[in-house]
C-alpha cells in the first residue's frame, strides 16, 4: 500500500485520473433541503457519473453536503478495477455502518463499479447498505430511494447498451471552476484479460456530439477555461449525426477546440491500437489541444501483452510513440500505465518493461501490482503465479526508475517559456498558485496579482520529480 501511495507521489499532477483517493463534494443548495453526502473513487469516469447522481437528486429536493454527519442519504461511488480499491470501500463503510447504526433513517447506498460487480451480494455481505446502483441505473436512483424508504433493500445493476446520461448536465462537484471533466463515451468493449472494466461498465458506446459541444460550450461560458474528455478508450470515439455523417474523435476534439481558442482540451484514455495519425494532428494543428497524450502500455514484453490481450507489441507500441514525437515533437508529454507482476511475467518480462520505459523517457506513469480480479479472462485461464514480494519488488524498481526520468524531463523545461492555465492556490501556500503546462507538467508560481483561470507565461526555473517552479515572464 505505502508503495502505491509512493508511486501517486511523483504524479500528483495528473489530476484526479486514477486517484483511488475519496474527494467529497461540497456543492450547497439553499432550496433543497434534503442532504446527500457523495464520496467518489476511482478513475475520473467515476468522478463524473458522480456529478450526474448530484443532478439527478437534485430535480429530487436534494443539495450535496460534505458534512457527512448532516445527510440522511450516503452515496460511494465505487471502483473494483484492484482488489484494494474494494478493500478501502469496505474500509469506509466500517466507519459509516455506526452512523446508521445511532440513526436509521439514514440511507447509504454503493454506486458504481463494485456495486456492478458484487451486485446483491454486496447488501448480503454489507447488512447496512440499503441500495446498489450500477453505473447506468442511475436515472433509477429517485424509484430506488422511494422502494428503500418503504422498508425494503433496493438494487438496479442493468447495464445498457444506450445509456450515456448525454441529456444531465452534471453538477460539478469539488470544482475549481477552471478546469472540469466532460464524459464523451461509457463501456468498453476491448477485454483486456487483466480488467474488469468490461463487466462493471458494459458494452462501448459514444455520447451525442453535438451535446458534448454544448456541455463544453456552458462550461466555457460559466468560466472554466479546460475540458477533459472522458473514456476508457476515446479513440474509438464514434458519432453519426442526422446527415448520417460520422464524427471520429479526432473530429470531435476539434469542434471542442473550435468552442474558442482559450478553452484547452486534454483526453483520456487512448489505447495505444486505436489512436490515429488525425487525432495527433489535431493536437498539432490546434494551439489548444494540449499536446500531451496517456498512452497506458501495461507492459513492455510482447509476450506479456499479448496474453494482456491488449492487441499490440512492444514494437508497435515503440513506434506509436516514434509517431508522436516525429509529429508532436519531443516536448509533446507522454505517460503510461504498467503492470508489474502479471501472469506468467519473468524476470526477463519485467526487464523489456524497464527498458521499454528508459526507451520512452515518460513524464510520469500510474504503476500497479497486477490484482485479479474475479470472472476476467485472466482469471480464469492463467495463473496468478507471480509471487507478492516478487510484484513489490519490481513496482518499487520501475518507481525508482521512473522518478530519475521524471526529473531528467522536468530538467529539461528549466529554462523554458510556458504557457500555463492557472487552477487554484498552491497545495503548501497561499502565497502560490498552480498551473499547468499544455504538456501537463504542473508549476508553481508566486502568485502576485494574478487569478485562476488566467492564463500566464511563465519561465521555468527549477523543479522536482513531481512539478516545475517558474516565474512570470517579463
Ligand atoms: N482504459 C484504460 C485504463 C483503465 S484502468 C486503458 O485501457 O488504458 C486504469 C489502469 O489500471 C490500467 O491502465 C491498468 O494499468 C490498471 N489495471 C487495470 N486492471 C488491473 C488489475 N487487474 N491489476 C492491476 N492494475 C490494473
Ligand atoms: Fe480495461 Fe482494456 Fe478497456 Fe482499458 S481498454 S478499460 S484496460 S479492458
Ligand atoms: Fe473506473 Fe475503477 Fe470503474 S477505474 S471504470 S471506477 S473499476
Amino acid at each position: 500500500m505505502s508503495r502505491l501511495i509512493e508511486s501517486l507521489e511523483i504524479l500528483t499532477d495528473k489530476d484526479k485520473e486514477n486517484l483511488e483517493l475519496p474527494t467529497i463534494s461540497v456543492e450547497e443548495n439553499a432550496l433543497n433541503d434534503r442532504k446527500v453526502y457523495i464520496e467518489s473513487y476511482g478513475c475520473a469516469m467515476n468522478f463524473a457519473d458522480s456529478e450526474i447522481v448530484a443532478s439527478i437528486l437534485k430535480k429530487e429536493g436534494f443539495s450535496t453536503t460534505s458534512n457527512i454527519n448532516s445527510a440522511e442519504l450516503i452515496l460511494l461511488n465505487t471502483c473494483a478495477i484492484r482488489e484494494n480499491a474494494e478493500q478501502k470501500v469496505r474500509n469506509r463503510l466500517v466507519h459509516i455502518n455506526p452512523l446508521k447504526k445511532k440513526n436509521p433513517s439514514i440511507k447509504i447506498g454503493i454506486l458504481g463499479c463494485m456495486a456492478e460487480r458484487l451486485k446483491t451480494k454486496l447488501l448480503e455481505e454489507e447488512k447496512y447498505v440499503d441500495m446498489v446502483v450500477g453505473p447506468d441505473s442511475y436515472r433509477d436512483i429517485p424509484n430506488l430511494i422511494e422502494q428503500v424508504e418503504s422498508g425494503q433493500k433496493a438494487v438496479n445493476v442493468f447495464l445498457s447498451r444506450e445509456e450515456t446520461y448525454a441529456d444531465i448536465s452534471p453538477i460539478r462537484l469539488d470544482s475549481n471552476g477552471v478546469t472540469a471533466f466532460v464524459s464523451i463515451m461509457r463501456g468498453c468493449d476491448n477485454m483486456c484479460s487483466f480488467c474488469v472494466v468490461p463487466y462493471t461498465r458494459g458494452r462501448e458506446r459514444s455520447r451525442d456530439a453535438i451535446s458534448i459541444v454544448n456541455e463544453a460550450k456552458d462550461l466555457f461560458e460559466r468560466g472554466y477555461r479546460e475540458v477533459t474528455l472522458l473514456g476508457q478508450n476515446v479513440d474509438s470515439y464514434k458519432w453519426n449525426n442526422d446527415k448520417n455523417e460520422t464524427i471520429s474523435f479526432a473530429d470531435l476534439m476539434i469542434l471542442v477546440a473550435n468552442i474558442n481558442p482559450d478553452l484547452r482540451v486534454r483526453f483520456s484514455t487512448s489505447h495505444p491500437k486505436d489512436i490515429t495519425d488525425e487525432v495527433l494532428f489535431a493536437i498539432k494543428n490546434y494551439e489548444n489541444i494540449c499536446n500531451y497524450v496517456h498512452l497506458p502500455a501495461q507492459s513492455g514484453s510482447s509476450k506479456i501483452l499479448e496474453s494482456m490481450n491488449r492487441n499490440y507489441s512492444r514494437e508497435w507500441y515503440l513506434d506509436k510513440i516514434a509517431k508522436i514525437k516525429e509529429i508532436l515533437g519531443e516536448d509533446c508529454g507522454v505517460s503510461s500505465d504498467k503492470i508489474v507482476g502479471f501472469c506468467g511475467e519473468t524476470d526477463d518480462d519485467f526487464q523489456e518493461t524497464m527498458t521499454l520505459v528508459k526507451a520512452v523517457q515518460f513524464d510520469y506513469q500510474f504503476m500497479f501490482t497486477y490484482s485479479e480480479r474475479p470472472n476476467t479472462p485472466a482469471a480464469k485461464k492463467l495463473q496468478d503465479d507471480v509471487p507478492e514480494a516478487t510484484k513489490s519488488r519490481r513496482l518499487q524498481d520501475l518507481i525508482d526508475l521512473q522518478r530519475t526520468i521524471s526529473l531528467k524531463r522536468n530538467e529539461m523545461m528549466i529554462g523554458k517559456t510556458e504557457k500555463i492555465l492557472i487552477e487554484g492556490f498552491s497545495k503548501k501556500s497561499n502565497d502560490f498558485l498552480h498551473g499547468r503546462t499544455s504538456n501537463n507538467k504542473m508549476v508553481i508560481i508566486p502568485k502576485g496579482s494574478l487569478e485562476k483561470g488566467q492564463y500566464v507565461s511563465v519561465k521555468i526555473t527549477d523543479c522536482s520529480s513531481g512539478s516545475l517552479k517558474g516565474v512570470i515572464n517579463g
